[in-house]
């Protein structure tokens, strides 16, 4: 059953040319979606109608076999969380505790559940010692685990990031990926990003976009196979691509789909030599 089932949407913004045409998509449980494309392709248009920010001019959409035209856009955000490019647009309190739970405190959640659930939620992103501090002071990173704590307090099954490693140094990155290898196991989750290797490592189906329009929906082992794909729409062919086509080269080298399983096999071989 898809959970997001999309039907030939389209979407202009006042006056402008299409930046969605003619879109159909399909998302069920546990995929972890890649969406990339050029600047200007509609990938943040597409986040904000799948979580209900914008509607689109003509076409379907259900979620979860219900009508969007249906949904309040409250009933849709306790489903798709949407993760803005820009944190900032999220903060609205004076404190990380307050910004974590004020979804709740509107939902009329008890004090008591409103207490666990967000402390559970400081623990997990690694927020509970600095819980009081000004969400304003915090640094580009902190607020973005920010952001995914409110998204979290309404445990919605699907997350949508929208750069979410745009401005963040290598540890910061790598410290986010980690909460996202952990929401991985129970969540849909769509990465936007210009970070096509770190989409591809930890992504299990590709979506590109350009002018609006889905050219490419498919597995990493299909983007493999046509690589073009991505320069077609002038996009650069990432360093993981680049090396595994190289390691084809080599005999018995086994079709690998990201860099844990190069890791992996190396180990393996090393273990062997030894
Ligand atoms: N609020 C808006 N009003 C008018 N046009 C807009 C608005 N937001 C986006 N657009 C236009 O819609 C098209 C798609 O924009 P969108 O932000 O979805 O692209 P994107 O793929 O997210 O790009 P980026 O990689 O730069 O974030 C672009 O042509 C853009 O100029
Ligand atoms: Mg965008």
């Amino acid at each position: 059953m898809s959970i997001i089932k999309i039907e030939n949407i389209n979407f202009k913004y006042r006056g402008k040319i299409p930046a969605i045409q003619d879109l159909n998509l399909d998302i069920e449980k546990n995929e972890v979606i890649g969406l990339i494309g050029p600047n200007g392709a509609g990938k943040s248009t597409l986040a904000k109608i799948i979580a209900g920010f914008i509607k689109p001019n003509s076409g379907k959409m259900l979620l979860n076999e219900i009508d969007y035209k249906k949904l309040s856009i409250f009933n849709i955000s306790e489903q798709v969380g949407y993760l803005f490019q820009n944190p900032d647009v999220m903060l609205c309190t004076s404190s990380i505790y307050d910004e974590v739970s004020i979804g709740l405190k509107r939902k009329k959640v008890s004090l008591e559940n409103l207490e666990r659930i967000t402390k559970n939620i400081l623990r997990f992103l690694g927020l509970y010692t600095i819980q009081k501090f000004h969400p304003r002071r915090l640094s580009q990173g902190e607020k973005k685990r920010v952001n995914l704590g409110f998204i979290l307090a309404s445990r919605p099954k699907v997350i949508i990031l929208d750069e979410p490693f745009a401005g963040l140094d290598y540890n910061r990155k790598e410290n986010l990926l980690s909460f996202l290898i952990k929401l991985k196991k129970d969540h849909i989750l769509i990465l936007i990003s210009h970070d096509i290797d770190s989409i591809l490592n930890f992504c299990n189906r590709i979506i590109i976009l350009d002018k609006g329009r889905k050219i490419f929906d498919d597995s990493i082992t299909k983007l493999r196979e046509d690589p073009k794909r991505l320069l077609e729409v002038g996009l650069r062919l990432p360093f993981m691509l680049k090396l595994f086509d190289q390691l084809k080269k080599f005999k018995n080298f086994p079709s690998l789909t990201n860099y844990e399983n190069l890791i992996d096999y190396l180990e393996e071989k090393l273990k062997n030599a030894n």
